[in-house]
């Protein structure tokens, strides 16, 4: 029964270490498969979802050495299969990745399709697409997605849809292309240039990431490279809103400010400070929280991965807010979670309105997926009481050390694993 266990009540204060991305780094390691010399990555965070991917990269032959806790060395120059169906990759999202990786290097891919958060229907069709457009056949079949081509030759693709993966998976396939591609409308999020970069530090030639036109000029061979992965702005997000609701003072570390802008400009909004400085936040929440609009956006709007955050804080803010999550219809589950803590939010649609109430009181509480995990955790700081928190697993895809991390500012949160522990946890906190 694997749960954190939280008394809440205590602001949170101190500094804490922002890791590396994750959403980048699933997609730099699937990248890495591009060449079949040795690549070294720095600031991969210890997440389930990055062992995941590394798991289904040794189950096609791929050298993975761990060199420390963050580093990874990859090499595939003696790779075995081009298939992917390992059984954890089902779960995650990021597999699709492997697609244009695979189909970039060699021409050819077959992956089981995506899992992921269940935070509504998320199709595919802009990654097929894309492919095709590169002149790749692609069929599905006995649940994995098979794509292959004869020769790949650059396209011009516009994306119906502001999509990180179908941009992400694109511009992996086309760096091998022959000839040049253009991608319109791409999506211009922080880990969409970190990829771009980690490729070109590869041999690519990818021009204009984060700008909303990608143009690659195909290359014959990818190298060897040392790269290190930006820091994670929903992880750094997260802890910013956590001093938020428990009327903290946090210092996020290593974090570049530039991505995190949308977060504290709502932070101040609802009556926060926010100081800046090279690679640190500070959040303090020194006055009551007062109620705002918010809709979520592809960057450098407002983020979807931060919207369950947000609501959090807004349910603890004087008056009406409205929070509209324009990314994925299905991101509100959480609520009813909140509710059972005190909250007053009525969900219509893709839009929650929220009443701010005084205060949340402690509850058996369930993660419906892993930022919404991660909101109820905040939640559960802020509350009055003692709260528990079912399906931890979820929050494990995304947070590296969340307990931990929270206890250096002061919380009282542990991952208990029995009944008897869930007391010992009662007891201890009185
Ligand atoms: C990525 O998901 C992230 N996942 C998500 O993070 C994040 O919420 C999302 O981007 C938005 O930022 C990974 O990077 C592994 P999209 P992805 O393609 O790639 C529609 C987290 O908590 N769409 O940007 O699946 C789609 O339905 C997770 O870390 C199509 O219509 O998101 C959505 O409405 C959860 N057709 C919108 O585009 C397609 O082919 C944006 O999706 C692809 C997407």
């Amino acid at each position: 029964m694997e749960q954190y266990a939280i008394k809440g009540g205590n602001p949170l204060v101190g500094e804490v270490e922002i890791g590396g991305a994750k959403n980048a780094a699933l997609a730099i390691l699937a990248a890495a498969v591009m060449t079949e010399e040795t690549v070294i990555i720095e600031n991969v965070p210890d997440l389930r979802d990055t062992m995941a991917m590394l798991q289904a990269m040794k189950s096609i032959g791929i050298q993975v050495e761990q060199l420390n806790r963050h580093t990874v060395k990859i090499n595939a120059r003696n790779i075995s299969d081009l298939v992917i169906e390992d059984d954890c990759i089902k779960k995650i999202r990021a597999s699709y990745y492997f697609l244009g990786a695979l189909l970039g290097k060699y021409k050819k891919a077959e992956v089981a399709l995506p899992g992921g958060c269940n935070i509504g229907l998320r199709p595919i069709d802009q990654h097929i697409k894309g492919f095709r457009a590169l002149g790749a056949d692609v069929r599905i079949e006995h649940g994995l997605i098979i794509t292959e081509a004869q020769q790949l030759k650059g396209g011009h693709i516009y994306l119906d849809v502001v999509t990180v993966g179908a941009t992400i998976n694109v511009m992996m396939a086309a760096v091998m292309a022959e000839g040049q591609t253009i991608i319109e409308n791409a999506a211009k999020e922080p880990h969409v240039v970190d990829v771009a970069n980690f490729l070109n530090s590869m041999g690519a030639s990818v021009k204009g990431a984060g700008t909303d036109v990608i143009r690659i000029k195909g290359v014959q061979k990818l190298h060897g490279t040392e790269y290190a992965i930006i820091p994670d702005q929903i992880e750094a997000g997260t802890f910013m809103f956590a001093a938020a609701v428990t009327k903290g003072d946090v210092t996020v570390k290593n974090v570049i400010p530039k991505h995190l802008e949308s977060i504290s400009a709502k932070l101040m909004e609802i009556g926060c400070e926010v100081e800046e400085s090279d690679d640190a936040v500070r959040v303090v929440a020194a006055k009551p929280l007062t109620h705002t609009h918010v809709k979520t956006l592809p960057y450098p709007g407002f983020p979807t991965d931060m919207q369950p955050q947000i609501t959090v804080a807004l349910g603890l803010s004087r008056g009406t807010s409205i929070v509209t999550e324009s990314i994925f219809e299905n991101r509100f589950k959480y609520v009813d979670e909140l509710t059972r803590m005190g909250a007053s939010i009525k969900v219509e649609g893709n839009t929650a309105i929220i009443d701010g109430v005084p205060k949340y009181t402690g509850a058996s509480l369930t993660a419906p997926d892993l930022r919404a995990g991660a909101a109820l955790v905040t939640a559960a700081l802020a509350a009055e009481g003692i709260s528990t928190i079912d399906d931890i697993k979820f929050i494990e895809r995304g947070y590296e050390d969340f307990p931990q991390k929270l206890q250096g500012l002061g919380a009282q949160i542990e991952k208990v694993n029995t009944e008897r522990e869930l007391q010992k946890f009662r007891l201890k906190v009185g």
